[in-house]
């Protein structure tokens, strides 16, 4: 079963590229030992980052060029940049292992390739071949191997980004593009750790439409979230979930969506406005070698709260890369607060998934990468 139904066509296309030649340029300021361990400590999600990032440079004319690991910094860019006026960019989010023996993996990074293709492909962008992608991250560990912690349920969360650099107002795909990857040592995402998480119902705003970007990993649609956010945080709730233009459950801001039923039916909601998880396909994939029934489908906001209120409903839980499974404890909206059942398969599965990352268990559907070999 797989729910990533639109493999990109990178792979099959790039089979046998040459690989770039990546020039690296060493940060001389790069941090000591004790100050990496001190980060390390405590990280954090997506405030500390790295000593050094990749940089590819892509043209109309000169294709996919001057490849570089360089120090982490600033970039440098024209006024008239296509992304600061379009908002022309991509990213992936992925992340790095370490295992007991120190050995660095990561997780399925055929899928995020593929997915940064499609991305791509809707933004009206290049398409990285996955195997320039894959490659990216294992240069980027070359270098900052030293950055993957090894505290339990810590790793480190690489961002490979694209966006239209080329200096021109006009409204058209730029002709200048550039793709990065930076790394930032990560902890839990949400603060409280795994605890269930109170989720806010958006009835005023939608993430994405019907023919638009929902499914491509691109910054418009978390702009698109930060409000809803806000009002989610006002409300006291840690997301926000949202519903397409026929009532049906999305995802939430970045993370989605999945329901237990009582018959052990794993079910996540499914339609081109939302994200291709490769948490939910992995933990879906899971459930199924257990023997749970998986369905990819349409779910309106009335069948959960209808299946809460009834008991039809046993769980309801959050997945992602960042927040890896996170339980749902309550559905708030402006009217109403739904408490969320809570049951033992979220957690269950979740444990499974990281022991499958961290190497502490069979990698039985060749998932893992290793990274730094
Ligand atoms: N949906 C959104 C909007 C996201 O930002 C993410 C995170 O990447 C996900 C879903 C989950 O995707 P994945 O499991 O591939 O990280
Ligand atoms: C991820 O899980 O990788 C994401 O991109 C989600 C974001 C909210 C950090």
């Amino acid at each position: 079963m797989t729910l990533i139904d639109n493999p990109g066509t990178g792979a099959d296309r790039d089979a046998g590229l040459a690989p770039l030649q990546f020039l690296v340029q060493r940060n001389l300021q790069a941090k000591n030992d004790a100050q990496r361990a001190q980060i390390l400590e405590n990280p954090g999600f997506g405030t500390h980052f790295t000593d050094h990032m990749v940089d590819v440079c892509w043209s109309v004319g000169g294709g996919w060029h001057r490849p570089r690991v360089q120090p982490y910094g600033p970039i440098s860019l024209d006024p008239a940049a296509a992304v600061l006026h379009y908002g022309q960019e991509i990213f992936e989010g992925i992340k790095a292992y370490r295992h007991a023996d120190g050995s660095i993996h990561t997780f399925r990074p055929d899928q995020n390739g593929r997915r940064l293709q499609r991305s791509a492909r809707r933004l009206a962008l290049p398409e990285l071949p996955v195997s320039y992608f894959i490659q990216s991250l294992r240069e980027l560990i070359k270098v900052d191997g030293a950055w993957v912690p090894d505290a339990a349920d810590q790793s480190l969360y690489l961002r490979p980004f694209m966006f239209a650099k080329e200096a021109f107002l006009g409204v058209r795909p730029a002709n200048k593009v550039n793709y990065y990857v930076i790394a930032s040592p990560a902890g839990a995402y949400f603060s409280g750790g795994v605890k269930p998480v109170t989720i806010w119902l958006s009835e005023d705003y939608a993430r994405a439409g019907k023919g638009g970007t929902g499914a491509a990993k691109t910054g418009g649609n978390y702009a698109a979230s930060l409000l809803p956010q806000a009002e989610a945080y006002e409300n006291g709730c840690d997301q926000v979930v949202f519903l397409d233009q026929d009532g049906n459950v999305e995802e939430l801001g970045g993370m989605n969506v999945v329901f237990v039923y009582k018959d052990g039916t794993v079910v996540t909601p499914m339609s081109d406005s939302i994200l291709e998880g490769i948490t939910r396909d992995s933990i879906l994939q899971l459930a199924e070698d257990r023997g749970h029934k998986v369905q990819g489908r349409a779910v309106s906001l009335a069948e959960w709260r209808e299946g809460v209120a009834s008991g039809d409903i046993v769980e309801v839980f959050a997945c992602g890369t960042a927040a890896v499974v996170t339980p749902i404890g309550g559905l708030k909206g402006r009217t109403f607060f739904d408490e969320q059942p809570t049951g033992s398969l979220a957690l269950s599965l979740r444990e499974e998934l990281t022991d499958i990352q961290y190497g502490r268990r069979e990698d039985k559907h060749g998932w893992m990468l290793r990274l730094d070999a």
